[in-house]
């Protein structure tokens, strides 16, 4: 990708849904749904990170991360309710809130609004997961992951008050913003990239993402980039 806008670089992998490796000044994984994700070619067994971000508790989003986190003894961050299901599995977890931000060496995250439920579905009967969260993580280049969410009119909050350079939106509908709410979703956060995510993992989440880039198209000038699963792209 062409756009310099920072002394550092990252790289950005898509792992399918809603998890995207991100590898900047230290490898982030979010939301690593791998086991039982029918789109992801890995094991959890192949990831080595030393941070996992977690949006909320649903089971396509908190995915491999007790497993992950229990093998390599990496961070995990999440919402306080999913910090505490995990703390019983002796995972690393800190806690932290909507609104917050929290730096780990030089990598900061900014807890964000999302419009969503938020039980820790892998559970039988499913336990409280708090809330349901996005995340703007700011390791030079900022990536905001609006983790599962409807269309919010303080997106517009997010893009001015942290400027991020690319947004990751699910596109999915049903269950999150479709095409045409993501589309004004991106009008509103005013990244440089956009990249589409949550959808085609079901049936269900079917979405044409070239409906979505030329819906952004008419709206404002991000850079739509439509990932394929295990491609990474450097920005
Ligand atoms: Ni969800
Ligand atoms: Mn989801």
């Amino acid at each position: 990708m062409g756009f310099v806008l920072s002394v550092r670089d990252m790289e950005i992998t898509w792992q399918s849904h809603s998890c995207f490796e991100l590898e900047g000044s230290m490898n982030i994984l979010v939301d690593p749904y791998i086991e039982g994700n029918p789109l992801s070619p890995r094991s959890p067994l192949e990831f080595e990170p030393e941070l996992i971000a977690v949006t909320h508790g649903h089971a396509d989003h908190l995915g491999s991360a007790g497993e992950i986190a229990s093998r390599t003894g990496c961070l995990v961050v999440a919402i306080p309710e999913v910090v505490r299901y995990l703390s019983g599995q002796s995972v690393r977890a800190e806690g932290m809130n909507i609104g917050g931000s929290y730096q780990v060496s030089n990598v900061i995250l900014h807890m964000t609004q999302a419009i969503h439920s938020s039980g820790i579905t892998a559970t039988d009967p499913p336990l409280c997961g708090g809330g349901s969260a996005g995340f703007v993580i700011d390791d030079g280049i900022k990536v905001y992951h609006a983790g599962d969410t409807a269309l919010f009119s303080d997106m517009k909050l997010i893009g001015e008050l942290y400027r991020p350079d690319v947004a990751l939106l699910p596109i999915g509908d049903r269950y999150t913003m479709g095409p045409r709410e993501a589309a004004i979703a991106t009008s509103w956060i005013r990244p440089h990239v956009v990249i589409p995510m949550h959808y085609d993992t079901w049936p269900v989440i079917k979405q044409d993402p070239l409906e979505f880039k030329s819906l952004v198209e008419t709206l404002c000038d991000a850079e739509v980039v439509i990932m394929d699963v295990d491609e990474t792209i450097e920005c």
